[in-house]
């Protein structure tokens, strides 16, 4: 038997799910996304995740076709009866299809819901404890990276960059300075000091990434969120990724060279992913 899924207001087994080879988001990838991930079948972040869904939606100019309510009953509903305790969960909502092949919305809209449930896995310790590998590119995506779009070819293209090289991520770089990866929100570590980029149109305002922040915050970690130089990226102490479902991972290799010393995780990622499983539990024994 096949999971469910949710295809327009119907709950669907995934193999009878059907969208029309006419939908705006398959010939135009006119269309938004988020993927939240769940603990214990309790969303982490789901407010924010449904704020930035909101955002998107309202920086493409489509209609919300669900009030905040909604959508979380949606999303309640698939984490309780997904197969597995830890999922993450897709959505995604399209312009719909249209009668005819044309560039300009059409006028009577009718978008397209999906939700769907995959298991999650977060990395392997050895990922963790060893560091992951990275490559570096022209940033070559579009000047909206801000809205999470289903138009992600730029971003496959980027990320299979960092596969054909044996590499996890491939971190980007726009007119000299660090806009994130491929799929991921990055962090520079310089004499103890946590480097963010500062969020604008050239990137996606990472949920994960806010809440890195706040756990450094919180913990009395100092941070600066600002421009960040390639030369500075390179020159770090240490490196991180982080993402909804890669969580938080340190990045020892940049193109082949070790970033700080010794091509090994830098001393403190180890407490910021104790701080994050930290909180991790408390989300998992409170609400989301
Ligand atoms: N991607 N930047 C980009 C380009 C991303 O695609 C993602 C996540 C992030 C991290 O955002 P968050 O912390 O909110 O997950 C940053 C998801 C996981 C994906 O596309 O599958």
């Amino acid at each position: 038997m096949s999971a469910r899924v949710f295809l327009n207001g119907q709950w669907l087994a995934a193999d009878e799910a059907k969208v029309s080879v006419m939908d705006r988001g398959f010939l135009f990838g006119d269309g938004v996304y988020e993927v939240i991930p769940v603990y214990s079948r309790r969303p982490f972040r789901l407010e924010q995740h449904l704020a930035r869904l909101q955002q998107s939606l309202d920086g493409i100019q489509l209609a919300n076709p669900y009030g905040i309510e909604a959508w979380i009953g949606f999303v309640t509903q698939l984490a309780n009866e997904a197969e597995w305790e830890d999922q993450s969960i897709y959505i995604q909502v399209t312009r719909g299809p249209m009668a005819v092949r044309n560039h300009a919305f059409p006028k009577h809209v009718a978008p397209t819901v999906v939700l769907l449930a995959e298991a999650m896995t977060t990395p392997p310790a050895s990922q963790r404890e060893q560091g992951i590998t990275a490559v570096s590119s022209a940033d070559i995506r579009w000047l909206r990276c801000d809205l999470k779009t289903t138009s992600l070819l730029a971003n496959c293209l980027l990320r299979q960059m960092a596969v054909a090289a044996g590499c996890v991520e491939t971190v980007l770089f726009r007119d000299g300075f660090l806009t994130e990866g491929s799929a991921s929100s990055i962090f520079a570590i310089k004499e103890g000091v946590l480097l963010a980029p500062m969020k604008n149109h050239l990137m996606l305002p990472g949920i994960t990434y806010d809440v890195v922040l706040e756990l450094a915050a919180q913990h009395g970690l100092p941070y600066e969120v600002r421009d960040i130089t390639e030369a500075e990226t390179r020159a770090a102490d240490e490196l991180w990724m982080c993402s909804s479902t890669k969580e938080v991972l340190p990045i020892v290799t940049l193109d082949g060279r070790s970033i700080g010393s010794g091509g090994r995780p830098g001393p403190l990622f180890a407490p910021m992913y104790s701080w994050y499983q930290e909180f991790k539990t408390t989300v998992m024994r409170t609400s989301a």
